[in-house]
């Protein structure tokens, strides 16, 4: 047996990388790159392009008077009353504040009655009365609270006051004015953030008192 049938096993570690056994390491990273830029482009394939999303075609026909006004309307049924009125009517007066019935910045009238906008759907009012803050005035006259909110300073931002001034409305209309303190209590779901509540239950209880 000769010298050379007894090959060392062992890895030539002195060989150039071309010249060992096996892939070398530039070809190693060579197909890790390909292999990579595979994955991603299935994956790429995978979402779906935004022309493929499904068209939402559900909409609700409603009809609703908001400020005395009919309004016809093509909605989603998704949409909450507070951004129809915002968004579709463009009445921006009334205020989204938590959007989760938390601070009565979107407090509205429906058939006379405050709710939070932001927690009903538009499709559930179908025929529905909605009074908003641009609806209380009557041409430049201001409604009698609105005035008693500027005479008392009911306000500082001015942010959560189209809410606390349709649920005073509310809250007298309800025959709940009678005391500073039955007010705080039937306004409670009214937050003020910048806390002008002496400001607001003031103009309440002077309205209250005139009506
Ligand atoms: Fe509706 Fe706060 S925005 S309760
Ligand atoms: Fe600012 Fe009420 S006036 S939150």
């Amino acid at each position: 047996m000769t010298t050379s049938e007894h090959a060392d096993p062992r890895p030539n570690l002195r060989a150039g990388p071309d010249e060992q056994s096996g892939p070398s390491r530039r070809s190693v990273l060579l197909m890790a790159g390909r292999a990579a830029s595979l994955a991603a482009t299935s994956s790429a394939a995978a979402q779906p392009a935004p022309s493929e999303t499904p068209p939402n075609t559900t909409t609700a026909r409603v009809r609703l008077v908001v400020n005395g006004k009919e309004q016809q309307l093509e909605l989603d049924p998704r949409q909450s009353l507070l951004d129809v009125l915002r968004e579709t009517l463009d009445l921006t007066g009334t205020k989204k504040g938590c959007n989760q019935g938390a601070c009565g910045a979107c407090t509205v009238l429906v058939n006379g009655r405050r709710i939070t906008s932001c927690l009903t759907l538009a499709v559930m009012h179908d025929g529905a009365e909605i009074t908003t803050i641009e609806g209380l005035a009557r041409g430049d006259e201001l409604h009698p609270l609105q005035a008693a909110f500027i005479e008392h300073d009911g306000f500082q931002c001015g942010y959560c006051t189209p809410g606390e001034i349709m649920s005073g409305v509310a809250c007298i209309a309800e025959g709940h004015a009678a005391t500073p303190e039955e007010i705080q209590f039937w306004m409670s779901g009214n937050i003020c953030r910048c806390g002008a509540y002496p400001g607001i239950i003031a103009a309440v209880v002077d309205v209250a008192g005139r009506t």
